[in-house]
């Protein structure tokens, strides 16, 4: 349903994405990972277009989207959510929603906002409070619960499970298996933690320096030499790096 062909995007003089040659499936889940820098929030942003691509093609189910403004690929569903959560702070959780739900299909639609405030945990808050003073989980449950009110067919996640703790990243984990499950919307997701991407993706996709370096099963994709290398010199606190050189 989406397909990169090529895909370039420079900052200046920096290609901060080359080649990059990527299918997803309907209602697949692919895990997007790479070092820090490697163009994976580039990515999305080409998809999404916020960036343009200085070359190479994004299609959308086998139509061309690759000049397209952002509000028109968020119209054909392309939905994401941003590394740091950008709620509209003096709006309810609702309202973030209603306002979302408008950007994307235009449609305003009632009972897919009970279904996602349910299914996200934010039932409870979606009147109550306002989006600014809600704790982090809730925050980032909000910012995939407003992706999702865009009505997407491919949804865009940017290290959602950033910053939780242990439990609270099972719960999220949970939470998003239900989403994907109910709303039968293909994924993309940046994740560093390796478990949580073994967990979620069946496939998982390899950038470093703005090129794919790999894909497939995450079992086999981690055991590849390249893969390895390229989180050598990263840091200890590279989970990826440190599972992948444990096996
Ligand atoms: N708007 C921008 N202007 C200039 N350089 C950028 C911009 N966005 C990203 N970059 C550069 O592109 C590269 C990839 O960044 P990014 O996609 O954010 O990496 P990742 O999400 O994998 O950590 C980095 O070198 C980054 O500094
Ligand atoms: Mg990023």
């Amino acid at each position: 349903m989406l397909e990169l062909d090529r895909l370039r995007v420079c900052f200046g003089g920096l290609a901060a994405l080359e080649g990059v040659t990527l299918s997803v499936h309907a209602g697949e889940i692919l895990g997007l990972i790479g070092p820090n820098g490697a163009g994976k929030t580039t990515l999305f942003n080409a998809i999404s277009g916020l960036v343009r691509a200085a070359d190479g093609k994004v299609r959308l189910q086998g139509k061309d989207i690759t000049r397209m403004p952002m509000h028109q690929r968020a119209r054909l569903g392309v939905g994401r959510t941003f590394q740091a959560p950008q709620p509209l702070h003096g709006l309810s959780v609702r309202e973030n929603l209603v306002v979302a739900q408008h950007y994307g299909a235009g449609q305003r639609d009632p009972a897919r906002l009970e279904a996602i405030l349910h299914l996200t945990g934010l039932a409870a808050k979606a009147d109550a409070d306002a989006a600014g003073g809600l704790a982090l989980a809730e925050l980032k449950a909000l910012e995939v619960a407003k992706a999702l009110a865009t009505n997407p067919r491919l949804l865009l996640l940017d290290e959602v499970l950033a910053g939780l703790e242990t439990a609270g990243r099972q719960r999220f984990i949970t939470m998003l298996q239900g989403l994907h499950q109910h709303f039968n919307v293909a994924i993309i997701i940046i994740e560093h933690d390796i478990a949580a991407i073994r967990t979620l993706c069946p496939r998982v996709a390899v950038l470093d320096a703005g090129r794919l370096i790999a894909q497939g099963p995450p079992e086999l994709v981690l055991r590849e030499p390249a893969v390895i290398a390229c989180y050598t010199g990263t840091g200890p606190g590279n989970t990826a790096a440190a599972e992948a050189s444990h096996g």
